[in-house]
């Protein structure tokens, strides 16, 4: 029989549980599953990288460079694939040189055989060190494109089409791939357009051409069916049980459409079956993670949107976090637009989740209120060329900063910080990509700190900030004007900072009596005024206490106790929806108290120091 049958990646352990299961899917089933699996020959399986590695140390205190250890025992005879975010690794922000260089060069030596490597802006100067380094351990180098559409533009916009398309593929090969994936992360790509797609790139490249998309609005399966009658070389799909909503097409309907047919990859559907079967007894234990709020399977605004399966249960969760789960619709509404400030990039992590959280920002503080540092450093330039300019009012608001010293970031800093917990490479590695909830792994991990209850059970950390925030002493003013300023950011020593609620959400506000004259028209970039009433106000007020203008984790103090420091300067980093946000000092004064330690849960309101 002539041998063009379809290649098949089956990614029910990442992309599927990922995508439906908030990634929080335990080692110990993943395991329990991957037995099932392991004499079907699929072409590889993608098990590992993108957000697993995050989940695993901070969700579920497991150590995800056992699990790959583990699968790859279970898993002699398939090729492992991970997902890899060009230099932000499983991570979402840029490392350097030689954190990338060691963590793929422990990926291989670990288990995995081919690095499926993207750049959120299909930037290839952002693709070259990785693609390197996989080399340089002489594993397959998929690269790819993530597949975006200016607007509902599809194959056709001014930005996103074919020719775009073609110039990157070419483009990767030339790099040295081995193959080239067309990721379809958000599961926008029309069947025909697929079909026109793959037609045109094989004809111009001749390395395989592998295909994933997300059934999210119900396109995928059809996608794939078009994209394997192109001619496409290899697809993912994945277990029926974790299969469709958010995630990718199952497998073993496919299996039946394609019986006999030249494309027919000749799998045995009992093997599929009994698999599924024995996920459907793992997953109810998870059920409280499958997202309920949406009565439908498929979500055509995604259409609109365009937000990928993995980042839409994060957006529920963050949103959670920020006790303002009832703004998700206003969120879907303002994606669009950050999106379009930012250039077009396509939403893929870490930029979907830089432009998520931005969009929930603006929603909940008001338009680029706060800005994340990732977001900074977006504009900034730091992730790379967006396909489009960025809104030039946005860029005004971003002040250049200096460089961090990079020896701050290095992998020796990396190793003197943990020497004392392990000088293991891999839990340096944790560490170094996550030095917050990476450091509170390895505690957990050497006994140093007990497994969290949150972390035994599958329940998110942050219903214990939402629970915090509940108990919060409210008094009533009258009639108002003030001065919303989040950034804290050129007030006068005369501003008192309230934490307000107004229609039951909380945020914190600074009234600054000299910003409300005339003489103060420079500052509104930052700032904006409010009229409001019977607006609640936390009880009490001291000037020399600095409150947390949002929930999230303590990254670090960028002072000490007796510091000098001055208005304006950095305090201290929040980590929150991911991204981090340095809260500058208000005033000028001596740092007395720093209560918090690193890792520390931090509600709204909280007190984050205080200076006199
Ligand atoms: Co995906």
């Amino acid at each position: 029989m002539p041998n063009n049958s379809i290649k098949i990646t089956d990614t029910t352990l990442r992309d599927g549980q990922q995508s439906i299961l908030a990634t929080r899917l335990r080692t110990e089933d993943i395991i329990e599953i991957a037995k099932d699996m392991k004499n079907i020959p699929f072409y590889s399986m993608e098990v590992w990288g993108g957000a697993t590695f995050d989940s695993a140390t901070r969700f579920l205190a497991e150590d995800p460079w056992e699990r790959l250890k583990l699968l790859k025992e279970i898993l002699p005879n398939t090729p492992l694939m991970m997902l890899l975010r060009g230099k932000s690794l499983v991570g979402y922000k840029s490392y350097n040189n030689e954190i990338i260089d060691s963590f793929i060069k422990e990926s291989a030596k670990t288990g995995i055989d081919i690095f499926r490597v993207f750049d959120a802006l299909n930037d290839e100067e952002n693709l070259k060190q990785a693609a390197k380094a996989v080399k340089a351990e002489n594993k397959h180098l998929q690269m790819t494109i993530c597949y975006s559409a200016t607007e509902n533009t599809g194959l056709d916009g001014p930005i996103y089409n074919l020719e775009y398309y073609e110039t990157k593929a070419k483009r990767f090969q030339e790099m040295g791939a081995d193959s080239i994936c067309i990721k379809d992360m958000a599961g926008i790509i029309s069947p025909y357009d697929i079909f026109k797609l793959v037609s045109s790139l094989k004809k111009l490249i001749d390395i395989p051409i592998q295909f994933h998309t997300h059934s999210t609005s119900g396109l995928g399966p059809l996608s794939v069916i078009k994209a394997i009658e192109a001619n496409v070389d290899i697809v993912d799909t994945c277990l029926s049980p974790l299969s469709l909503r958010t995630s990718q097409p199952p497998i073993e309907p496919l299996l039946i459409t394609l019986k006999n047919s030249e494309r027919d990859p000749n799998l045995n559907l009992d093997e599929f079956i009994r698999a599924s079967e024995k996920l459907k007894s793992i997953l109810p234990k998870y059920s409280d993670l499958v997202s309920n709020s949406n009565n439908s399977i498929l979500d055509s605004t995604v259409l609109k949107h365009q937000i990928p399966g993995g980042m839409y249960s994060n957006l529920l969760s963050q949103l959670k976090e920020s006790d303002s789960l009832d703004k998700l619709e206003e969120v879907l509404n303002e994606i669009p637009n950050t999106r379009k400030d930012m250039g077009y990039p396509p939403l893929v992590t870490p930029i979907s989740q830089i432009v998520g959280s931005q969009a929930v920002s603006n929603v909940i503080f008001g338009k680029y209120k706060i800005i994340s540092e990732q977001m900074q450093n977006y504009i900034l330039g730091e992730y790379g060329k967006p396909p489009s300019p960025i809104n030039p009012d946005i860029i005004e608001m971003v002040t250049p900063k200096s460089k961090n010293d990079p020896s701050d970031e290095g992998l020796e800093n990396a190793k003197n910080s943990i020497s004392e917990i392990s000088k293991n490479i891999q839990d340096v590695l944790t560490y170094a990509l996550f030095p917050n909830t990476g450091m509170k792994f390895l505690r957990i991990k050497y006994g140093l700190d007990q497994v969290p209850e949150n972390m035994k059970l599958y329940k998110s950390v942050t219903t214990d900030t939402a629970e915090k925030l509940q108990s919060k002493s409210e008094i009533n003013i009258k009639e108002n004007i003030i001065t919303i300023n989040n950034n804290l950011q050129n007030l006068s020593p005369d501003s008192k900072t309230y934490n307000i609620y107004i229609n039951d959400e909380s945020f914190q506000v600074t009234v600054d009596p000299t910003t409300n004259d005339n003489s103060s028209s420079t500052k509104t970039n930052n700032i904006v005024e409010t009229k409001t009433k019977n607006m609640e106000i936390e009880s009490t007020q001291e000037n020399n206490i600095v409150k947390s203008p949002l929930p999230g984790i303590l990254s670090k103090y960028l002072v000490v106790e007796g510091q000098d420091i001055k208005k304006g300067d950095p305090l201290l980093v929040i980590e929150a929806m991911k991204m981090e946000n340095t809260i500058p000092s208000p005033k000028d004064g001596i740092i007395k108290v720093l209560p918090l330690e690193p890792g520390n849960l931090i509600a709204r309101g909280d007190t984050l120091l205080t200076i006199e």
